[in-house]
């Protein structure tokens, strides 16, 4: 059993291409830009910036440095395994079905769950244009009942004034046969909306993903010019208010932010010159997102007191406080919660076509079943993987907290993002018969590089406190120690490997990088991942182990 479960695909067979090379370096770039930009940084930076104060442009710096090791890894995979699937065919190439299994379920966090957050935010900045055209809607319309009802409860115990617009709108709401019908509407409605075009198959094309690219930077551009004229730059002295761990804090909503240049890696088929172009477009839009989120980051946490900024549409929402004549500003408001609205639902659209597609590869290995990888007659799409897709991001719209579904979107692109560069310094290792990417991560051997890298560490820890070590292995201190405590097992564990087979640096830093901020996100999310990865563990056992086309194929020739 054991040796199946690593059963692998050959990169050969998966390398063919039958699609036209048109894809200029610009037009890459462009597509990474297109599909980074949205939520992130028109709406989660907000409740980042309130934890990190304006530490948060530092913790964004981390984050590309995170992204783009991990991009070179996709890029390499990229050119050799140029098929939809993404990382999950990657790790099946690699590691074998299991991993596969384990990666294609990650996805699912990266897609269907990532747009319930870009869904969520999505009816923030709605909701900001309705207000500015005078049509607010009420609050049992635009929130979900959970939390809702959670605030109304806590209204009754405590009275506390700030809870008590969520306690009328409980009372408020209308009732059906008792049951109040209270829901995020707007986020419902672009849910049904965009499932719709992805099942009838409307692709972004490249004109429609170029306008989107314009009118995205220019919405942030716009934010970054006119903020700049109202920026105190006394109030970037609240650069770590809540010290380094209250900066980590915001490090998932910043690594939000930049998924989605992986997106490029599905166009490795169609780039003219892949081996060039790809690893430098995931570079140029990288570059580029990190600059403007960086700059966006500084302007708002130079207009309003941080802690103000943990709300749903923070980049209308500080235009709100810039002394300008009253037209201008609502002019400005709605230029930028029109051009969010745009922009959001184009990054839902990629999401919500990537899913099932992703669904449909692992359906066509068997691990899932026929109907996910039933193609439309008609519309030529993954239809019932499509409405699936809705439902798995509508329903939890009705119980999901934004906080939440970021950090858990974080959490398995992360996890992907780690077997990927894993893999990558698996194959410098040990190259397989007839993997041969056109791009490849710089090979530099990493033993000496890590080694000095620890060292410089421990003395870095030493400088800050000369206890830190003792600290360490003092059990009773608990909290943010059993972080540093599972980072130090996994620097061991995977030193070890680096030391002993000298394996690539870039990759592996990749892999680390990644595991860093997996670490480094709350511990209820590791929980909360523990109980996914539990039931992903059942289907595949339940279903895929028994019904994959590897294990049909070994026992039809045994
Ligand atoms: N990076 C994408 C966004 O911010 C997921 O919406």
């Amino acid at each position: 059993m054991s040796a199946s479960l690593f059963r692998r695909k050959s990169p050969e067979a998966e390398g063919e291409t039958r699609l036209r090379r048109v894809l200029s370096v610009f037009d890459l770039t462009a597509i990474g830009v297109a599909a980074i930009i949205g939520a992130g940084i028109f709406s989660t930076i907000g409740e980042a910036a309130a934890m990190a104060g304006s530490s948060v442009t530092l913790v964004f710096v981390i984050g590309a440095i995170v992204a783009g090791l991990s991009a070179l890894s996709y890029a390499e995979m990229a050119s050799s395994v140029p098929l939809a699937g993404s990382a999950y065919t990657y790790a099946y190439v690699v590691f074998g079905e299991l991993i596969a299994w384990i990666v294609g379920w990650m996805l699912v966090l990266e897609y269907a769950v990532g747009n319930i957050a870009v869904a969520i935010s999505w009816s923030g900045y709605f909701q900001a244009l309705l207000n500015s055209w005078g049509v607010p809607l009420p609050l049992y319309l635009v929130r979900d009942p959970l939390s809702l009802w959670q605030e109304a409860q806590a209204f009754i115990k405590s009275n506390d004034p700030a809870l008590q617009a969520s306690y009328e709108a409980w009372v408020r709401a209308p009732r059906v046969l008792g049951i109040p019908l209270v829901m995020n509407l707007p986020a419902l409605l672009i849910t049904a909306l965009v499932t719709f075009i992805a099942y009838i198959g409307i692709r972004e094309s490249r004109l429609a993903n170029n306008f989107f690219v314009v009118l995205k930077v220019g919405a942030v551009l716009l934010v970054i010019i006119v903020g700049a004229f109202f920026v105190d730059v006394e109030r970037w002295r609240a650069f770590m208010p809540n010290g380094f761990s209250g900066m980590m804090r915001g490090v998932g909503a910043v690594f939000f932010a930049y998924i989605g240049f992986d997106a490029l890696s599905t166009t490795a088929e169609e780039a003219r010159n892949p081996k060039r172009d790809l690893p430098l477009a995931m570079i140029f839009s990288l570059t580029i997102c990190t600059l403007l989120y960086v700059a966006v980051a500084l302007v708002l946490t130079g207009i309003v007191p941080y802690s103000e900024l943990a709300v749903p549409d923070p980049l209308a929402y500080v235009l709100t406080k810039l002394e300008l004549s009253p037209r201008l500003r609502q002019a400005l408001m709605a230029v930028i919660a029109v051009s969010a609205v745009i922009a959001m639902a184009s990054v839902l659209l990629v999401f919500q076509i990537g899913q099932p597609r992703i669904w449909y590869a692992m359906s066509q290995d068997g691990l899932l079943p026929p109907a996910f990888g039933r193609v439309h007659p008609r519309y030529r799409t993954p239809h019932i993987s499509t409405l699936l897709t809705g439902l798995a991001v509508a329903v939890p719209l009705f119980f999901s907290s934004l906080h939440t579904v970021v950090d858990m979107t974080s959490m398995g692109t992360l996890m992907a993002f780690a077997v990927v560069s894993a893999g990558v310094a698996y194959l410098h290792h040990k190259p397989m018969p007839g993997y041969a990417p056109r791009f490849r991560v710089p090979k530099v051997p990493g033993r000496w590089p890590f080694l000095g890298m620890v060292a410089a560490g421990l003395l870095w820890s030493y400088y800050l406190n000369p206890h830190s070590l003792s600290d360490l292995l003092d059990f009773t201190k608990g909290g943010t120690y059993w972080k540093y405590r599972v980072l130090l097992s996994v620097l061991i564990v995977v030193g070890y490997f680096i030391v002993r087979y000298n394996l690539s640096l870039l990759p592996m830093l990749g892999m680390l990088s990644a595991v860093y901020l997996i670490i480094e996100l709350d511990v209820e999310n590791w929980l909360r991942l523990a109980v996914w990865m539990g039931i992903g563990l059942v289907l595949y056992f339940g279903y895929g182990y028994w019904h994959s086309i590897l294990r049909t194929h070994e026992s039809s020739s045994a």
